[in-house]
C-alpha cells in the first residue's frame, strides 16, 4: 500500500493508503470528500483535478498532450495541476501529497 496525504476542499488533511497499480483518482473517488471523476478515468471530464505539493511535480511522469490539453481548459489550472486519472500509483509514490482542486 502506498500513503498519500490528500487536503480536501475543507482544508483538512486525509491520510489514505492506496493499492500500488491503481490510479490516484481511484484511490480518492472512494472517499465522500474525494473526485467525483464524472468520466470514470477517460480523461474527458477534468473532475479529478488535483494540485501536488511542492515537491512532487517533477517526481512523477509528466502530463501527457491529452491531460495537458484539458487542463489547459481550465482557469483554475496552476504548474502543479494533474489529472489524478492519469497518475497510476507505483512505490516510488510514497507519501504523494496533494490537494483536490476546487470545481470549476
Ligand atoms: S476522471 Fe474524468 S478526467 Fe479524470
Amino acid at each position: 500500500m502506498i500513503n498519500i496525504s490528500v487536503k480536501d476542499l475543507d482544508g483538512q488533511v486525509h491520510e489514505i493508503q492506496a493499492r500500488e497499480g491503481d490510479s490516484l483518482m481511484e484511490a480518492l473517488r472512494e472517499h465522500e470528500w474525494g473526485v467525483p471523476a464524472i468520466c470514470g478515468g477517460l480523461c474527458s471530464c477534468g473532475t479529478c483535478h488535483v494540485y501536488l505539493d511542492k515537491d512532487w511535480p517533477g517526481k512523477l511522469r509528466q502530463a501527457d498532450s491529452d491531460e495537458q490539453d484539458l487542463l489547459d481548459e481550465f482557469d483554475n489550472t496552476k504548474d502543479n495541476s494533474r489529472l489524478s486519472c492519469q497518475i497510476q500509483l507505483l512505490p516510488e509514490h510514497e507519501g504523494l501529497a496533494l490537494s483536490i482542486a476546487p470545481e470549476e
